[in-house]
């Protein structure tokens, strides 16, 4: 799905609109929690603000999802960028079992590209696997290039995609987790496309899946609206 400017216009005022009421309700029940603690013994308290923090991330990757075909073009080594969200995604399940190693190769160029958003596409694949993967399976992302592309390549030994989901999940607000909002894989399509790429999935239940990220080294478009943008 591609949006057009309306549209963009209109999820981004949503989620915009959405954040600053969200924000009185969630300082509100922190004030009650401060001038009232014994109100964390109340039932349904914790689920208040569990349900609270969901929305309020549904608001943040409603938002990222409206802003993810529109690119701030910058030239930036992809290596580096890799590094550190392997460095980083690596720290955050260093509490689990689930056991994750990286290749990244030495050679990976210096790309044009949106570095922010490409971050947003591979943390969103990483959390995924990681999701996928728990409580004690496998997660390995590679990254190499050749002549014409750069591909990156998250894989994991989790419970796998059916056959019946596999078509959908690229879809936004398709979500098979109690927590999901569905709009992971939704950005990650519309950002890889917005950069010239592809992103492609093989799965098989119980055996684990593979996302395969690729872009093009030197895409005319894009080369076109940096050099634009590099002028401003
Ligand atoms: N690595 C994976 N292994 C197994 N299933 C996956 C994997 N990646 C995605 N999926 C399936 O695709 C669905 C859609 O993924 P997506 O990232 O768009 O949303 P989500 O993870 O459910 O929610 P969110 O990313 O917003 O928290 C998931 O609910 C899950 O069923
Ligand atoms: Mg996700």
């Amino acid at each position: 799905m591609t949006f057009n400017k309306d549209f963009e216009f209109l999820l981004s005022k949503f989620a915009h609109e959405l954040r600053n009421p969200l924000t009185s309700v969630y300082s509100s029940i922190q004030l009650i929690e401060l001038q009232h603690p014994e109100v964390k013994d109340f039932k349904y308290w914790s689920s208040l603000t569990c349900d609270l923090e969901y929305m309020n991330s549904l608001i943040s990757e409603l938002s990222s999802f409206s802003k993810s075909e529109r690119l701030s073009l910058t030239k930036f080594s992809l290596r580096a960028m890799l590094e550190q969200i392997s460095l980083s995604f690596a720290a955050s399940i260093a509490e689990s079992e689930v056991e994750y190693t990286s290749r990244l190769d030495s050679a990976l160029p210096i790309i044009i590209g949106d570095e922010i958003k490409m971050k947003e596409v591979f943390l969103n694949l990483l959390r995924n696997a990681y999701e996928a993967s728990l409580p004690d399976k496998k997660i390995y992302m590679e990254a190499f290039a050749n002549e014409t592309e750069v591909i990156v390549r998250i894989q994991d030994t989790g419970c796998g995609i059916s056959k019946e989901h596999l078509p959908t999940i690229f879809e936004p607000f398709v979500t098979h987790k109690k927590e999901g909002t569905g709009l992971g894989l939704a950005i990650c399509d519309h950002v890889v496309k917005a950069h010239h790429g592809k992103i492609a999935v093989e799965s098989a239940p119980g055996v684990g899946t593979v996302f395969t990220v690729s872009f093009p080294l030197a895409n005319a478009a894009l080369l076109a609206s940096y050099g634009a943008q590099s002028e401003k």
